[in-house]
């Protein structure tokens, strides 16, 4: 906790969500569910030793555990340490027989159990977890419980964040582009400057920005070729632009071929 502060995050959270073995084996993830009055004594150290929020991410059971009960008194709790933000995977981890991916896909959502909570704990947060597909969703579910937490819709569809702000939080400002996701990321890949591991990572990461559209498979086929980013540079994500057939000069050039060619 001290080291996530220190490094300047807003806020740590402690993994009660994860199934995987090896995660099991360091004694931490979704096991730590069976045991409520440690993740309680973990709240407390870790409250003490930082400012910053120390929050709780969950499932709403392990194993074969199916009844309400079990993530109620969970939640009371580790609520008495101190902590009131809960976020809620609402579905159960199996510790055995599933892969971390079967884990997010095969135990049936109970999105109920989010609410149940809230109503059990109208003082504390919930932001719920699980399947949240775009903002519609996110605002259906904004009925019942405090927050919503994406993730994969959010990492392979980064764009469906694009108007998050205006529609969420009703700060309303000039839209998003593209096209400046990129100038500004190209501006992020100069401070790499030439770590090609680094500039890999980044490129990998930006593989979902043209997810939905034209191009897409382009975009991403560029940035997967070690020998284009070497070549290219900060430039890379201009170039695979161009190739995914977006960037200006490239829909020039096709115009000047519909005209003449
Ligand atoms: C590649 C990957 C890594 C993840 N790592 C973590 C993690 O370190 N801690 C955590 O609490 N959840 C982790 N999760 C789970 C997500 O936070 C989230 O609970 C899960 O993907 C379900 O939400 P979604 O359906 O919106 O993706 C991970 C998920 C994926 C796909």
């Amino acid at each position: 906790a001290k080291l996530a502060q220190d490094w300047g995050y807003d806020e740590v959270n402690i993994n009660c969500g994860c199934p995987s073995e090896r995660v099991q084996k360091g004694s931490f993830g979704a096991c730590l569910m069976s045991e409520p009055a440690l993740v309680a004594d973990c709240i407390k150290a870790m409250r003490d030793a930082v400012d910053i929020p120390v929050t709780v991410k969950h499932r709403i059971g392990i194993d074969k555990i199916e009844n309400y009960d079990f993530v109620r008194d969970f939640v009371g709790t580790v609520s008495e340490a101190g902590t009131n933000v809960f976020i809620v995977h609402t579905r159960n981890a199996w510790l055995k027989g599933l892969s971390p991916k079967e884990n997010r896909e095969i135990p049936p959502l109970k999105r109920e159990f989010a609410y149940q909570l809230k109503k059990d704990f109208p003082e504390l947060i919930f932001v719920i977890n699980g399947v949240i597909q775009d903002l519609g969703q996110a605002e259906e579910q904004l009925k019942f419980v405090d927050g919503v937490m994406v993730g994969r819709a959010a990492y392979n569809t980064p764009w469906l964040l694009s108007d998050v702000d205006d529609r969420i939080y009703g700060d309303s400002h000039e839209p998003i582009t593209r096209e400046k996701v990129i100038e500004v990321m190209t501006e992020y890949l100069k401070t790499v400057g030439s770590d090609q591991r680094a500039v890999r990572a980044v490129c990998r990461h930006m593989h979902g920005l043209l997810t939905g559209l034209a191009g897409a498979k382009a975009w991403r086929r560029t940035l997967s070729d070690s020998a284009a980013i070497e070549h290219e540079g900060s430039n890379i994500l201009n170039y695979a632009y161009a190739k995914a057939g977006w960037s200006d000069i490239e829909r020039y050039w096709d115009a000047d071929d519909d005209n003449f060619g």
